[in-house]
């Protein structure tokens, strides 16, 4: 493929991907996070042909105009769209596929323990909301979702939707994932809530046998759709944010 049309195949899917993008001249002139993306292929091949303190320079060259810190050894795919750039984080041994979009201060980070590769690994469609940490060598499968400000410190499956801090699955395949067991709550309060749980479960064996709801959580599951249902209505007039 030849650079002209590489550069084309950028600025068309960042037209494709934000509504705010009106003209190809437009993004060419006003994305920062395609400049980034732009300025890494070169300090990349510098990587590659062993000039590693060129790259390295050329990088902050970058990070300096664009706001986006990209490890010349990190490896992208193609298409990537770094939506209002300022912030983000590319460690040394990422992967990210292609088709991947990004939003501003994305971390794609090392915990600080690891050597070797020890940064994500993006799978192609990702989508990654504004200010979410991915820390450590860790995968998230194709086509999935994380949400805003999420911390995401284990693998994703692929076609799930994670969010929370630590991050946890909410959506897979499509279907609501609902946490019914405490065990699966991995946060500050899960050992209370673990215990709180177990104390229920002891004082219900006391009481002489453990009255079993219909179905759990249904009556949170049924508000949920509830609102859903009104949210469908809205669509028009409400965006999740996307776009911005
Ligand atoms: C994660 C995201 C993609 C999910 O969108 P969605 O598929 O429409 O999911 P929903 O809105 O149905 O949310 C599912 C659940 O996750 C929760 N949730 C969604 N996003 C969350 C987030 N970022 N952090 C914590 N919880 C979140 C919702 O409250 C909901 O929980 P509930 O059903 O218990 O009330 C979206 O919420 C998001 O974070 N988008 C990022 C947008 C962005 O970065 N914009 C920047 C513009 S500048």
């Amino acid at each position: 493929m030849s650079l002209y049309a590489r550069i084309r195949d950028d600025l068309n899917s960042v037209l494709e991907r934000d509504p705010a993008a009106r003209s190809r001249l437009e993004v060419f002139l006003c994305y920062p996070g395609l400049w980034a993306v732009w300025i890494h292929r070169i300090s990349h091949a510098l990587w590659r042909a062993k000039l590693r303190l060129f790259a390295r320079l050329l990088s902050q060259v970058g990070r300096f105009f664009t706001g986006v810190d990209i490890h010349p050894g990190a490896t992208l795919g193609r298409r990537l769209f770094i939506d209002h750039a300022t912030g983000v984080v590319i460690g040394e041994t990422a992967i990210v596929g292609n088709d991947v979009t990004m939003y501003q201060g994305v971390t794609l980070g090392g915990t600080g323990k690891g050597h070797g590769k020890r940064h994500p690994t993006v799978c192609d469609g990702v989508f990654i909301g504004n200010n979410a940490n991915l820390l450590g060598n860790i995968t998230i499968g194709e086509n999935s979702r994380v949400g805003a400000g999420s911390v995401v410190l284990s693998d994703v499956p692929p076609d799930s939707t994670v969010v929370g801090v630590p991050a946890h699955i909410v959506y897979r395949n499509g279907e609501r994932v609902l946490i019914t067991d405490p065990h699966d709550i991995k946060d500050p309060l899960s050992d209370a809530l673990i215990a709180l749980s177990a104390r229920v479960e002891e004082m219900e064996k006391q009481l002489g046998g453990k009255p079993q709801p219909a179905e759990p959580f249904a009556t949170e599951e049924a508000e949920r759709a509830a609102y859903r249902k009104r949210l469908a209505r809205m669509r028009e007039y409400v965006s999740m944010g996307e776009g911005i």
